[in-house]
């Protein structure tokens, strides 16, 4: 069992939608919990939206202390993706999901001000647990062709950050996703949500590599 936080102490950055959907792309072929401990319940509504189609696990609402209770039950999951909060208010709540968790998803939009909340977090919370991390940049705008590179280069050459190397990008089907209560495994393939099934799809590939050879062998 892996336990995966998916952590950014700023807000709106793509945690929750990074939760479901990987937790998504994940559930096609491992076994997948998603717990939600933050309080703003996002994934909860997004769940409910999506009711008998899905295709994981689901613990929300949920104390932290799940996340212990989980390791003492031995319980039988591939993979535990755990939303947590993007406030600083509730840094006690997120640095309990970190001291559960094997690996940190710490995902970035390519906004100036997400920058430093990003960087502390990584600083302050994950590096001195030693936790294995990667940032996973999100809501990339395709019409602007420059902009992946230049927020590769900088994580790589300035911040000097690990990084997935696939991204996500800006997307209506990712935005509509919780009130339509989409995941990429109920979406139909077509034109409008190619886009979005592929990069969440090289995005769960990429995170089941991290742990290889271990896992990936079953892709
Ligand atoms: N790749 C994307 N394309 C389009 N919209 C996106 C994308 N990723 C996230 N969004 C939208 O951006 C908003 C913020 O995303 P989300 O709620 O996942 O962030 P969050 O980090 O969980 O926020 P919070 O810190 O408030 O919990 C949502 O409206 C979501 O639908
Ligand atoms: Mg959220």
């Amino acid at each position: 069992m892996r336990v995966i936080a998916i952590a950014n102490q700023k807000g709106g950055v793509g945690k929750t939608t990074v939760t479901m959907q990987l937790g998504a792309a994940l559930s096609r072929r491992r076994r997948v919990l998603v717990v939600d401990v933050d309080r703003q319940q996002s994934t909860v509504w997004w769940a409910e939206n999506v009711r008998d189609r899905l295709p994981f696990d689901f613990a929300g609402n949920q104390h932290l202390n799940v996340l212990t209770r989980l390791r003492e039950l031995q319980v039988e999951y591939d993979f535990v993706l755990v939303d947590t909060p993007g406030n600083l208010e509730d840094t006690p709540v997120l640095e309990t999901a970190l001291n559960a968790a094997d690996f940190v998803v710490v995902p970035l939009t390519p906004e100036p001000l997400a920058v430093e909340p990003t960087l502390r977090t990584i600083h302050r919370l994950v590096e001195p647990r030693q936790l294995r991390h990667a940032v996973l940049l999100n809501r990339i705008d395709a019409r602007i062709p420059s902009q992946l590179n230049t927020w590769r280069e900088l994580l790589d050459a300035t911040w000097g950050v690990p990084r997935f190397d696939t991204y996500l990008r800006q997307y209506k089907t990712q935005a509509e996703a919780p009130v339509l209560g989409d995941l990429v495994t109920t979406l139909r393939d077509n034109r409008r949500t190619a886009g979005t099934i592929s990069d969440v799809t090289r995005v769960g590939l990429e995170m089941t590599q991290q742990f290889a050879p271990a896992l990936s062998g079953r892709w």
